[in-house]
């Protein structure tokens, strides 16, 4: 396993569509423990593929409270519903939060590392926006596209690590990922 450096927010691999990754080989495998070990390093609750600049659709979530990653392979928001405003960060925009807006309930459709389909409903919390946040990316998206408008995004004070953002629930909330 191995920490992997991130990409920069200007690299192209970040706003191209990824490709959907066919067969769950070794070196899939391989290159998830990579992404879980990349955002236990940079203290983010998740990661997507191409943000270590391999361009294939899987990103990795782990909330704070989470014992395990979940593994999204081949990851489809498939239902949307409702919206709401939450603060964001991104492991890519590092110094910076948004305010952006974001769906109130989210279904996907991905593969484990196992190859088999599951869904995932998450409603209202950090799982919910985790999941818009990482399949956005693997769509080419950050989340700068996502602001309530253009002047709602700041820069962190200098003594503000990006670690600390990581606390309780609600401050969960502005993580990186
Ligand atoms: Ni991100």
């Amino acid at each position: 396993m191995a920490v992997r450096p991130l990409v920069s927010a200007q690299d192209p691999v970040l706003s191209r569509k990824t490709i959907r990754v066919k067969r769950v080989d070794a070196g899939i495998r391989r290159l998830v423990k990579d992404m879980i070990e990349t955002m236990h390093y940079a203290q983010g609750v998740g990661l997507a593929a191409n943000q270590i600049g391999v361009p294939l659709r899987i990103a990795v979530i782990q909330l704070p409270e989470d014992e395990e990653a979940l593994v999204l392979v081949n990851p489809e928001v498939v239902h949307r519903e409702g919206s709401r405003e939450l603060t964001e960060g991104c492991l890519s925009i590092p110094g910076y939060s948004g305010c952006t807006l974001r769906s109130e309930k989210v279904h996907v459709k991905a593969q484990g590392l196992d190859g088999k389909t599951f869904r995932i409903k998450a409603e209202g919390d950090l799982m919910t926006q985790a999941l818009e946040h990482e399949t956005d990316h693997l769509d080419g998206h950050l989340y700068v596209e996502r602001l309530v408008s253009q002047d709602q995004m700041w820069k962190h004070d200098e003594d503000e690590a990006e670690g600390e953002l990581e606390g309780d629930a609600t401050e969960a909330a502005s993580s990186s990922n």
